[in-house]
């Protein structure tokens, strides 16, 4: 568990733009090399263009040179889960990593990357 990444998380919330669902997501990714990277949902009018928290922080740390990540967290009112989607992202870009899941209490329970996703489609399946 780590205070910093679960607390960027919950903070990220502030920024989420959810106008759509109201229901705001932060998540917070810890490079190897020690930083943090936030991001928020970003929603579109066109629903399915949305943007999930966890693939903002991601796709945010990959653009800013980041390679290599030793844990994700996610804050949500209600400790909703990661969805397909990101499980699938997650798993191409962290491999075995621990995810905090929060909710309006702060720190709720981690999960193994692999569990959320098991038997994973990935580079491996590729070659
Ligand atoms: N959402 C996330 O940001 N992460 C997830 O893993 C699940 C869903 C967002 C997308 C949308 O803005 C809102 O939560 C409701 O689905």
């Amino acid at each position: 568990m780590n205070k910093k990444l679960i607390e960027k998380a919950i903070e990220m919330r502030d920024r989420s733009h959810a106008p759509y669902s109201d229901y705001t997501v932060g998540a917070a990714v810890l490079s190897r090399s020690g930083d943090i990277i936030g991001g928020c949902n970003v929603e579109s009018s066109s629903y399915g263009l949305t943007c999930c928290a966890e693939r903002t922080a991601l796709f945010r740390a990959i653009s800013e040179g980041y390679k290599s990540f030793i844990a994700l967290a996610v804050a949500t009112e209600n400790g909703g889960m990661p969805c397909g989607a990101c499980r699938q992202v997650i798993w191409d870009l962290c491999k075995e990593i621990p995810i905090y899941i929060c909710n309006n209490n702060g720190y709720l329970k981690t999960v193994l990357s692999s569990e959320i996703l098991p038997d994973a489609f990935d580079d491996r399946s590729l070659k």
